[in-house]
């Protein structure tokens, strides 16, 4: 029960009871020769002594009728080299019982040294310990029931005994050598904790291990586990797991509070695996938005544009590049207002990887790569070819402004965006895409897929109609 609430909720009172029957049966189980010595000497003391002081309150209770009240009285136990006072409470299961200890209000402090433990401490009336020495000598000389009576601030209460309670002396530092058997009646107990008419509550352990839900009467308990990015932490009323500082959730399963801002940061915070995930680059005033990151080649890299079999139209308007399209598992252009943002946080830098009509893979780094905002036609800021072996192509695009079909911002007299050409290396093909063009030279990787067009001028192989083209960025 202590795991359940704490005492200053609760009125907690152990008493000690004494039982003829027991005694019989319990006498068995006791061996060593010099203890039976030991109630021999007591007993003989006790027939010495018995006009004047019970033993217990038990023997309180059977002297004299009019003793039949709870209260304190006197009592000196076998050994006990003078009387003290207990308080005997009778008025629960046929009475005899000797209070050892009471707990209700907090108005006695427990904090107490080994030598107030040793002497006992507190007012019988009201909250005490009645000190280590008396329990030893008291539980020394017979067989004695234990009970615990719980009461809560609601008046609800409980009780649970074990029927063999002793305690050892000084020398043995007051060990609990035994409590017997429990008895606790289950359903009192949760009947106790849970209460019919209570309103659903969950109780978690101290330790965070357990934790219970009592649902109309009911009180059920399972395993409970912090997330690794939460704490265990007490509550004035048990404990709770809560997330880390820059997580959210319930303390058992936490997620990141602030939204990662690209795939770097995902790869760092949340997972290392290629896939779509949310991102809000923290120059982005909008919603998070989704965003497939490739985990490969160390991890981290956004990838804004795809090419896979030509399922998505790339031939399309200022508008769409602006704010993007396709899938982010398959074919897409993240949007140039996103990709002004991305590359506005940090310093990125660029990875593309193309694979040409026989099959063949190839790949071109680029050491930075930002692109403006739309004042400035998204304008185009490329660093050196820095890593590779399909040639460097893009470095011909460097510091133009982007065009579409509905836009002409290329510096050449042609609208290069839409317009049909014979490329330098390959057959007479459409262009139609957005791009930052300059003059209508090198194929861009948006122009339409399946067509000659669609081509890397610089790949030593086949460099038309290549099959698959991803651009991906990553910071630096
Ligand atoms: C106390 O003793 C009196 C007289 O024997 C009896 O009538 C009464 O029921 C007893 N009370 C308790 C609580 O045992
Ligand atoms: C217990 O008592 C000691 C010594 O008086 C004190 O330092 C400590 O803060 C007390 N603890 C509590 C929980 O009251
Ligand atoms: C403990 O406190 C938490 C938060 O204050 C509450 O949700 C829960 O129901 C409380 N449990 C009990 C048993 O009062
Ligand atoms: C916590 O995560 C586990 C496993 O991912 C899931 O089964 C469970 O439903 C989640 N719990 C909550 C409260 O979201
Ligand atoms: C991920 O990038 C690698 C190069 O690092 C590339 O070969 C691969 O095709 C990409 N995978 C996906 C699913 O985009
Ligand atoms: C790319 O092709 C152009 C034109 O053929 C050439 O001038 C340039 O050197 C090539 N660059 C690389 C890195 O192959």
């Amino acid at each position: 029960m202590s795991q359940v609430l704490h005492p200053k909720f609760v009125t907690f009172i152990l008493y000690l009871c004494w039982t003829s029957e027991k005694v019989s049966s319990q006498q068995r189980h006791y061996d060593p020769s010099s203890e039976s010595n030991e109630r021999n000497i007591g007993s003989s003391y006790f027939y010495y002594q018995q006009p004047e002081y019970p033993r217990d309150c038990t023997e309180v209770n059977n002297q004299c009728s009019t003793y039949n009240v709870s209260g304190v009285h006197l009592i000196k136990p076998d050994g006990y080299p003078e009387p003290f006072e207990v308080y005997c409470d009778n008025a629960v299961d046929s009475g005899g019982w000797t209070v050892i200890y009471r707990i209700q209000d907090g108005a006695v402090l427990f904090n107490r040294s080994w030598t107030e433990y040793k002497t006992g401490f507190g007012f019988l009336s009201q909250e005490f310990w009645i000190g280590n020495d008396k329990l030893s000598f008291l539980t020394n000389q017979n067989t004695y029931e234990l009970r615990i009576d719980v009461t809560s601030s609601n008046d609800l209460s409980f009780c649970i005994t074990y029927n063999r309670f002793r305690v050892s002396d000084e020398f043995s530092e007051y060990k609990l050598t035994s409590v017997g058997e429990y008895n606790g009646k289950r359903d009192e107990i949760d009947h106790f904790l849970c209460p019919t008419n209570s309103e659903d509550w969950i109780y978690i352990s101290r330790d965070c291990s357990r934790r219970c839900v009592c649902n109309s009467g009911h009180l059920s308990c399972d395993d409970y586990q912090c997330s690794p990015d939460a704490v265990c932490e007490e509550t004035n009323n048990g404990s709770q797991c809560y997330c880390n500082t820059g997580y959210k959730g319930d303390g058992v399963n936490c997620t990141i509070d602030v939204p990662p801002s690209d795939c770097q940061d995902i790869y760092e915070r949340v997972s290392t695996e290629s896939g779509v995930y949310k991102i809000k680059p923290t120059t982005w005033q909008g919603e998070p938005f989704d965003v497939y990151c490739n985990m490969t080649d160390e991890g981290g890299w956004t990838v804004f544009q795809r090419r896979v079999d030509g399922s998505q139209d790339f031939a399309l308007y200022w508008s769409d590049y602006k704010d993007g399209f396709g899938t982010p598992h398959h074919e897409l252009w993240l949007g140039n207002d996103k990709l002004h943002s991305l590359t506005t946080q940090k310093n990125y830098e660029l990875r593309v990887d193309l694979v040409n009509s026989l099959g063949n893979p190839y790949y071109a780094k680029y050491n930075s790569f930002r692109v403006n905002d739309e004042n400035d036609n998204y304008r185009l800021s490329l660093g050196s070819y820095s890593e590779g072996d399909a040639g460097d192509q893009l470095y011909y695009y460097n510091g133009q402004a982007f065009s579409t079909r509905d836009r002409d911002n290329d510096a050449h007299s042609y609208h290069c965006a839409i317009h049909t050409a014979t490329s330098y290396w390959c057959s007479t093909c459409p262009y139609n895409s957005g791009w930052w063009f300059s003059n209508c030279g090198y194929a861009p990787l948006n122009n339409p897929y399946g067509t000659d067009c669609f081509s890397w001028h610089n790949l030593s192989g086949n460099r038309c109609n290549i099959k698959f083209a991803e651009m991906k960025l990553r910071p630096i």
